[in-house]
């Protein structure tokens, strides 16, 4: 089932998600939602806050379903290791219209869980290395205009506000 994706705005993205205590049949629905959402959308990832769900659970998959091995799921994430920087143009399903470029590890490896609650660990580099850092900032509360200049992140905040103002958003 496609699910609403929750705006800049919505406090649900502001806040800390919390750790998964439990793999339940909610919680696998939750994840194939998710993905059905991510794929719908059409976007590289997708954090369970963008759903309103406030839980330490992402999905991503920079080839967008078209590679079968592409898709990550991992629940109660960590950075265990990252190196190199990148600067790529970066946007997010809950900051419709908007994009920059954002700078982030070249590289970056995370340990968690799989859907099934097993230990998972994943490698990414280039734009996987971006999306799980971008998704991973997610479950902080942390959206990518927080990683910008803050003239750049104002000029974005001041136009969300104009759409905001005028039912736009
Ligand atoms: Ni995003």
């Amino acid at each position: 089932m496609i699910r609403p994706i929750v705006r800049y705005g919505d406090d649900v993205l502001r806040q800390p998600a919390g750790d998964v205590v439990e793999i339940t049949a909610d919680l696998q629905s939750l994840i194939d939602d998710m993905i059905e959402t991510m794929y719908a959308a059409p976007g590289v990832g997708l954090a369970a806050p963008q759903v309103g769900v406030p839980l330490r659970v992402f999905v991503a998959d920079p080839s967008v379903g078209r590679n079968p091995d592409g898709l990550v799921v991992l629940v109660n994430p960590a950075v265990v290791e990252e190196e190199g920087v990148q600067s790529e143009e970066e946007g997010c399903l809950s900051v419709p219209g908007f994009a920059a470029k954002v700078r982030r590890p070249s590289r970056l490896v995370v340990r968690g869980l799989d859907r099934d609650g097993e230990p998972h660990e994943v490698e990414g580099a280039g734009l996987l290395a971006r999306a799980l850092q971008h998704e991973l900032d997610h479950l902080d509360g942390s959206l990518f205009l927080d990683r910008l200049r803050g003239l750049q992140r104002e000029l974005i905040v001041r136009r969300i506000h104009k759409l905001q103002r005028a039912g736009k958003w």
